[in-house]
Parts: C-alpha cells; structure tokens; sequence
C-alpha cells in the first residue's frame, strides 16, 4: 500500500446543497440548476454580454458556465434576431454531454432547440438555438460561412486548455467580430489599414462572390457577441489579446480538498492506482473516487484489475461499481457516469483528463491522480508528431484535485512525492507549440490567410513548425511554390481529414480505385479495429489471419471492412437494420473486431463518400487490382516511406529516423524491402503502424520531387 503523507490544503467553505424530499427528476433538475453558484450572478452575467461585445468569464469548473450560460441568454433574448448561440468545446465528449443534460434541463428531446455537432456527427435542426460543438469543427463551418453568419453569440468554452483550434479559432473570431460590426458601419474592402488577416476575410468573402460585391453592395450583419470562458485564474492573456476585453469572476463552491503524497516514488502507476483505489473502497467513508488515467487501453485494464481484485473480496465488500470515460467511449456509456450509485455502493470513475475541467461529474470525493497525462508533441526536425505520456503540470494537479471538493470535504492522492510536485511546470504548453500545423497552415490558407506566420495569434507557433508544415504541404501539391493555395489544397481542405489523407483520396480517385481508399481512408481515421484480449491473444491472432495480407495492414484492414459490409448487407436482406446491426455485433466479437470502432469507420467512411461525391469525384473501384492500390497508396504516402536496413530495422526515407514494423503489422515478420506507413508511435523503440509493401522505384515514378534511382 503506497503510504501517504497528510498535507493540508484549506479552502473556503460553503455550506451543502439542501436535499429534497421525493421530488419528480424535473423539479430536482430545476432545483440544482437554482443551486449552482452562476445562479446568483444570472442577471450580472447578461448585462455584462449586453454591454460587452468581447467577455471573458472565469469561474471554477462546476460553477455552471458551460450548461447554464447559454441558456440565460436564450431566455433574455439573444437570439431574437434569429441567430444562435455556438459553444466550442476542445473534447467532444464534453459538447455531447453537455449538449445532451441541457436538453434534458430544458425538458425536450436532443437534436431540436439544443443540439451538437462534431466531426462526422450533427444532431442539430433548423431549430438549433444552442448548439454545442468541437472547436475543430467550427473552425470548419468559417471555411463555408466565413462571418459565421448564422451565429449571435459564440462562446469558446474552456479557453484555457489552449487547444490549437482554441487558438486559431480565437484569431479567427476576432477577425469575424471586426468585419461583422464593419459591415454594419458600411466599411468594406475599402479600409486598407485593416490588419492582414481581417482584410484577407474580405477578400475571401469577395471572391466568393465572385468579386460581385467589390465594395459597394455589401451585406449587413449583426455584431457577433464573443464570450470566452475559462477555468483557470489567469484572464489576463486573453484580455489583452482582446484588446482589453472585460474580464468577470464566477465564484465558484469549493470544500476543502486534503492532499496526500507518496513518501517514495511509484515505479508501477497502475499498481499504486489499484492499492489506493481498495485503500479508499474499504477504510473511507462514503463518496465516489475519480480516478485520473491516460487512455482506454489503460483505462481498461485498470477496470479489468479492479474486477479481478473485487472476486477476492468478501461479498460484503464487493459494492464498487467502475465506470470508465474517455473520448472513444460510446455516448450512451459516457452519460452512464452521471447516473448517482445505487444505495450502499461507491462508483469509482475511470477517466482521461476529460474529467479534469471539461465534464464535472457530481459526488466526487476522492481523486486519484498518479500525475501523468497524454499529450501531443511534435519534433519539428524529425516531422514526427506523436502522442506521448507526460507528467501533468501544476495547474492541472490543482484542477484535479478540486474535483473532490464539490460536494463536501475531499481527499486527492497524488501518486508521487510532494517533492516530485514542487518540479511540474506551472502551466502546459499550448498545443500549438507542440505539434504538427499542417492541417492548420491548410486552413488557414484555404480561410484567405496566407501569410501564416504573421497571423494574430494568441501565442505564435515556432516558425520552424510553420516552415515544416508548409513544405510538407507543398509536397503534397497543397500550397504552390510561392506558397499559395493550390486548386489541389483548395479541394484538399474541403475534407474533413488529416491532408495526407485528403490527398490520398483525390490521387485514389485518379488512379481509379476511390472506392477502395474510402474505406482505407476510414479505417485509418479510427482507433484500434482488432481486438486483442490479453487473455485471448492465440485466438484472436488466428482471427487476424483470416483476414491478413501479404501486402500490408492497408489491405487488411479493406479486407475487414468488406467482410462485415458483406456480412451486413447479407442479413439485411433477411432481417431488421437493428437486428443486422446486433449480428453485425456479434460478428465483430467472433472475429476479435472492435464493433465500436469499426461502427465509427463506417460511419466516417458514409459521411466522407458524401464528402467527395459533393465535390465531383468519380468514386470508382479497382476491384481486386491490389498491385494499383498499393502503387497508389505510394503515390499518396510518399512523405511517410522507410527502407529495410541490413539488420532488419527501417530508415524513414525523409527524416532518417531508425524505426521497427510494430508487432500489430501483418508484416511484422515479413519485413518487405520498401513500405510506406501512417502512422510513428514512440514507446521504449520507434515503431510504425499501417504498413504497406511497395517497390521503391513507384516512389521514383510517382514522387519524382523527392525520390531519384538509388545507385
Ligand atoms: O462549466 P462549468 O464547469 O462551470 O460547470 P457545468 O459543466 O455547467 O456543470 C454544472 C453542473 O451540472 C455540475 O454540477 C455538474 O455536475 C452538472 N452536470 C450534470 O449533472 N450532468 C452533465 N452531463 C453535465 C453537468
Ligand atoms: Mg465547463
């Protein structure tokens, strides 16, 4: 059992939410909604929005910012003028939550007055008010709307996670926000002084128009109301990139939270995670534990240990309910974790640093935190971008070591010494110091912003990212020489995808095999599609063997989608969509398939053939020419090829780095002379995963402005 030192933090002290009696769900809905601390500052807050076109609103997470803000200004009024309101979110578990308890506040069905939207999903209408909705997908709407029109108000929520499309977005909006009120004042185009990027979103909007409008007629918009909202206490860089904007304090209701560290560094976090989970299961008093983990694979065995740990228990002991929450968990299993436990057991939250701002979930009153936490981060010389375990930083310690005390007096155990905590940076970086800007600098440009690196941004990204980003660009045929949008690029940004894989799918479709990229395309953009069980790994590698080729993992994985299409379809024919789907399920778990993810690749691969189909592609098949898609999966993933080295590791051919074919890959064993892959994952070596076999001198034919004969 990892000992713990008592170190006492103290907090001020409110008073607990009074209970009910037996009350109808809908009137303790409205009687918590009365109790959260935003409540009280209601009618404050909507003035400050009246009178402030730019407002910053901080306030402790759980204070009702995200769920309660929209819907005060719903209710005074400002959408009257027939415009909604937009939340932007980093996470999208958080925009399908949140969207999905204020609907059920508001007492109506999902989809109709408040709805989401994210990528490849849209549960709106056209009575959307309050619309909940990833920043990334925003960002995307200003490419078909650049003045955001049909938006009143646009609330970027959770400004403090610094998101590189928090970034951009902010850059943007202020943009948006000055050619919006310009258009009121009637100056259009004219104003020569505007800052680079606002006079780029009117020469946007006049070619869009097809230079109709040159400033004369100009449509009038109505002033865009922009609230930022934040958890952390440092307002101030956001308001003095909004030129001083308005800065408002939520007071939020906080117990005091007891910190305990470790006396000796933990080598196994997972270990120490479990002993401190039982540790508090069976000598603390009563409440729910929120556990701080850094993926779904970790997530997961930590569920399996807990169960394998409970068998042991007496029965009396064994009222532990776990309850994991990450971004590619199915919704209606995300929301599980709002539900309160049933009498007498203790709900212990398995989470990824969603729970740290982002979702509030109540009756929280232990933490676990062993410090660490997934990121992002870029190497700019090596242009490799890879997501890696880090240690958290202080702020983020102290974030989640306020989610014990919402409810009443917390406990928060932190998995390392209390001198390991004095270490930790204050803040993390923004992400756009630390990863690849490709599909940024893309949207940019294709936004009208064509000098990137002079762009308003909150924090600018390294010039040598932006270099990089836009060579690699240029490469693909994205941005020309003199570094323009290329008609290429142009169509290239229309997709919602990674480029390279935008690319790929308008190279598949001239070399007449778009369908089979389709699927490649969407059985890439998902998480793990097999299933390996640690309990099951024989069986579930002779599952993998039915479907494996000799080509590659991008052959495999068309294999795989083809067989469940095929599996689907067949029981279609004789049965219900909903029966099909349920066998289609079952099909999955006998073949060691994940049906989550692959219900989620056909479903990007639905949303993506529309995609191309809006932009005139021919969407033809190569049937089984497996020699042209693989010389087509060359000619499209050039940037990422590696060639085999005498002692059987791989040299990326661009960056030079040593790597290994992952031990997933259906060549793993193979190890052809030449392959391109998608994707560099950094654990104790360099490995690659979603690899091809190709013939090196396809690189030459198809990529001559990289590649040359080898003598
Ligand atoms: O945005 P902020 O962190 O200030 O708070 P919020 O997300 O608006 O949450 C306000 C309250 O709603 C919290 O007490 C949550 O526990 C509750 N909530 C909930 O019960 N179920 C959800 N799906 C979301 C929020
Ligand atoms: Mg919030």
């Amino acid at each position: 059992m990892p000992s713990m030192a008592a170190n006492n933090f103290s907090r001020n002290t409110h008073q607990n939410q009074t209970k009910g009696d037996f009350v109808s769900r809908k009137q303790k809905i409205e009687q918590q909604r009365k109790n959260l601390p935003i409540a009280a500052v209601e009618r404050r807050l909507v003035e400050e929005v009246r009178n402030n076109d730019t407002l910053i609103i901080v306030g402790e997470t759980g204070s009702g910012k995200t769920t309660q803000l929209p819907q005060y200004l719903f209710k005074w009024g400002f959408c009257r003028d027939g415009g909604i309101i937009g939340i932007t979110q980093p996470r999208r578990v958080a925009a399908i939550t949140v969207a999905k308890r204020v609907a059920e506040e508001c007492g109506i069905p999902l989809g109709q007055k408040v709805g989401y939207a994210i990528r490849f999903e849209d549960v709106t209408s056209g009575q959307t008010k309050i619309k909940y909705m990833t920043d990334g997908l925003l960002l995307r709407e200003a490419l078909l709307d650049p003045y955001l029109s049909k938006y009143s108000v646009i609330i970027v929520d959770e400004a403090h996670e610094r998101t590189i499309h928090t970034d951009v977005l902010l850059g943007l909006l202020k943009n948006v926000q000055k050619a919006r009120s310009k258009s009121i004042n009637g100056v259009v185009n004219t104003d020569h002084n505007s800052s680079n990027n606002g006079h780029a979103l009117e020469e946007r909007i006049d070619n869009q128009n097809d230079g109709i409008l040159k400033s004369c007629q100009v449509k009038k918009y109505n002033p865009l109301k922009l609230i930022i909202m934040s958890a952390s206490l440092d307002a101030r860089v956001f308001s003095e990139y909004f030129g001083g904007a308005k800065a408002v304090h939520v007071q939020g209701r906080q117990f005091p939270v007891d910190i305990f560290y470790t006396h000796k560094p933990e080598t196994d976090c997972i270990d120490a995670a479990l002993i401190t989970i039982f540790q508090i299961h069976l000598e603390e008093g009563p409440g729910d534990v929120l556990v701080f983990l850094t993926g779904q694979e970790e997530i997961e065995s930590v569920e399996r240990l807990i169960h394998e740990r409970l068998r042991q228990l007496p029965e009396c002991s064994r009222k532990l309910l776990t309850f994991p929450i990450f971004s590619s968990l199915p919704s209606e299993k995300q929301m599980r974790v709002f539900m309160p436990s049933p009498a007498g057991h203790r709900k212990v939250i398995l989470a990824t640093n969603i729970a740290e701002t982002s979702v509030t979930i109540p009756g929280i009153r232990y933490v676990v935190d062993p410090g660490l936490v997934k990121a992002r981060t870029y190497d700019p010389k090596m242009g490799v971008d890879s997501l890696i375990i880090v240690t958290t930083s202080k702020a983020q310690a102290l974030q989640r070591s306020g989610r014990a005390g919402r409810d009443g007096p917390g406990k928060c155990y932190r998995l390392y010494q209390e001198s390991f905590f004095e270490k930790l940076t204050d803040s993390t970086l923004p992400e756009i110091k630390r990863c690849d800007l490709s599909n940024v600098v893309l949207q940019l440009k294709a936004l009208g912003i064509d000098d990137v690196i002079n762009f308003d941004f909150i924090e600018k990204p390294d010039r040598t990212a932006v270099v990089n980003s836009l060579w690699s660009l240029y490469l693909l045929g994205a941005v020309t020489e003199d570094n323009k949008l290329s008609d290429v690029g142009r169509q290239m940004a229309r997709l919602p995808l990674d480029p390279v894989y935008s690319k790929a799918l308008i190279v598949a479709s001239q070399f007449g095999c778009l369908k089979e990229m389709l699927i490649c395309v969407a059985m890439l953009s998902v998480e793990s599609i097999f299933y390996a069980p640690r309990e099951k790994l024989e069986e579930s590698r002779n599952a993998l063997k039915s479907f494996a080729s000799p080509e590659g993992d991008h052959l495999t994985l068309l294999n795989v989608y083809r067989a469940a299409d095929e599996f689907f379809q067949k029981n279609k024919m004789v049965h219900s969509e909903e029966k099909a789907e349920k066998n289609l399920r079952k099909w999955c778990k006998d073949n060691y398939i994940n049906s989550r993810s692959l219900k989620h690749a056909r479903d990007i691969h639905s949303q993506i053939v529309r995609n191309v189909e809006q932009m005139g592609l021919r969407v033809t098949s190569c049937e089984d020419d497996t020699l042209l898609l693989r010389r087509c999966l060359a000619a499209s993933f050039f940037l990422k090829a590696a060639m085999k080295q005498p002692d059987g590791a791989y040299r990326v051919t661009l960056s030079g780095l040593i790597v290994q074919i992952h031990p997933s890959s259906v060549l793993f064993r193979a190890k052809p002379e030449c392959i391109v892959f998608n994707e560099l994952v950094h654990t104790n070596h360099s490995y690659v995963r979603n690899v091809s076999r190709i013939d090196y001198l396809w690189l030459v034919e198809l990529a001559p402005h990289l590649y040359a004969v080898q003598d």
